[in-house]
């Protein structure tokens, strides 16, 4: 027998202890520090261990505990970047995809996983008011926005054959670091990235974006497209879509709607996203705000044959010999991947087991978070809030007398002791050369107790740095 076939007791023994670990993990987190008290070196220590030439059996499982140990743990008091809570039916869903192993690269090789994605998105994009838009999950919101500018790109000033044409794309100077990186990757050059300028709450100004695009024109450029941000980084802010779609119309420009932190609240409140199904291609971040495992980004467009123009290119043995349209269908001529993972069937276990309500209702709670955070804030002199709440992002500050320089080291130093205290994890955020420290609730765990830390653990922070 190949020394890899596990006999099936084993794999039933192994499994039930994994999941036990899993369990106890879980039960362990309301207890647990937001960041473990470990430096680099001592993970580069822990992990520098040669790899055996003989197998070790169930004693590889040992140093697991090391692995969670080390780990930043996934807690309710986790309000750092625009980072997931990690759902734990849906982790059990890409167990199964795992052992299932199948290749989504087209239905050919992964007959249910294919079908299923493709209904599931069909019915993702329905719920966000997108009705009719189709696409595929992907690693992330940096791949989604890729690939959404990919398809600007070629159905505007088409370069798959002979390269690209130069050409200026156009976001709010609160965009995502994704939008530069994906313009830098298709050849068009940062250069011609145009940062409109935004409003009192960080959204893109649609008349500035206007004047860019004319004088653009009138310079003899070519302006290909624009990408909005539904739920910025550092504030969640939403630009106006219906305004900038209008400008997009007029301009017959491309409209990419990066949704990666903020669109999947479209669910619980889509008074705020109104205008979104204007867009031709919408990124969104399932681990983010459907609080998957990562990784589950997604692509979603409204013409599919845009989608093929861009990536469809393929080799005689990747082809479908299929005439049947479901059967004939490949992901892969329609988006940058060929190799898959069954990312949809942890999305689709979670949210058939919980239903869309719970997940509505796990939304609306984040939103609840963010306010009651900035309440509290409001009502501690010490502190200021940096800028509007607009979704689940608070930006806020000690307040400092002294130089802009000094309460940027002040508010870092602030920063950096709450971390290693432990007890919440927030991030930061540079909002007009301001350094703000940032909690952003995106997390399924966090009850109302744990936002009622944030603040003492930022004022018992700044009192330790005054001792
Ligand atoms: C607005 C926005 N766009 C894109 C991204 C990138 O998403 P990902 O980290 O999944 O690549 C993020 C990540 O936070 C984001 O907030």
């Amino acid at each position: 027998m190949n020394a890899l076939q596990l006999p099936l007791s084993e794999f039933r023994d192994l499994a039930a202890r994994v999941t036990a670990i899993a369990a106890d993990f879980l039960a362990g987190l309301p207890a647990q520090r937001a960041f473990p008290p470990v430096s680099g070196a001592e993970t580069a220590r822990a992990f520098d261990t040669p790899l055996p030439e003989e197998g070790m059996g169930t004693a590889a499982l040992d140093a697991l505990t090391q692995v969670l140990a080390l780990s930043r743990p996934p807690t309710g008091r986790f309000f750092g970047y625009v980072s997931g809570s990690g759902e734990p039916v849906a982790a059990l869903g890409d167990l199964l995809a795992s052992v299932l192993n199948q290749n989504v690269t087209a239905w050919r090789s992964a007959p249910a996983a294919a079908t299923l994605e493709r209904q599931l998105l069909r019915s993702l994009a329905g719920a966000l008011g997108c009705h009719g838009f189709t696409g595929s999950l992907c690693g992330g919101g940096s791949m989604a926005n890729l690939m959404g500018l990919a398809m600007a790109r070629e159905a505007c000033l088409p370069a798959n054959e002979r390269g690209a044409q130069p050409g200026v794309i156009y976001a709010s100077s609160e965009a995502h670091m994704s939008i530069p990186k994906a313009v830098a990757l298709l050849g068009l050059g940062r250069e011609n990235l145009r940062l409109i300028g935004a409003d009192e709450r960080y959204r893109m100004r649609p008349e500035a974006l206007h004047a860019a695009i004319a004088a653009d024109r009138a310079a003899g450029r070519t302006p290909i497209a624009v990408v909005a941000t539904g739920g910025t980084v550092n504030t969640g802010s939403i630009d106006p879509l219906p305004d900038i779609a209008a400008v997009c119309r007029e301009h017959r420009l491309w409209l990419h709607v990066d949704g990666a932190y903020g669109v999947l609240a479209a669910l619980a409140v889509p008074e705020l996203f109104a205008g979104l199904s204007a867009a031709d291609s919408l990124s969104l971040d399932p681990h983010k705000w459907l609080y998957q495992p990562l990784d589950c980004g997604a692509l979603l467009f409204r013409d599919a044959g845009a989608a093929r123009s861009a990536f469809c290119y393929s080799g005689d043995y990747a082809k479908s010999l299929a005439t049947d349209p479901v059967e004939a269908f490949a992901f892969f001529d329609e988006s940058l991947e060929l190799s898959r993972r069954f990312r949809a069937l942890k999305l689709w276990l979670s949210l058939r087991y919980h239903g869309l309500d719970a997940f509505r209702g796990a939304i609306r709670a984040d939103l609840r978070h963010a306010r009651q955070l900035a309440e509290r804030i409001s009502a501690t002199p010490a502190l200021e809030l940096a800028a509007p709440v607009e979704l689940s992002a608070v930006c806020f500050r000690w307040r400092h007398e002294g130089t802009q320089a000094d309460a940027n080291r002040l508010n870092a130093a602030i920063l950096q002791r709450v971390i290693e205290r432990g007890r919440v994890y927030l991030s930061n955020a540079t909002l007009g050369g301001r350094f703000v420290l940032r909690a952003c609730f995106v997390n399924h765990r966090t009850t109302d107790a744990d936002v009622e830390e944030v603040v003492p653990e930022v004022l018992r922070a700044a009192r330790e740095l005054q001792q």
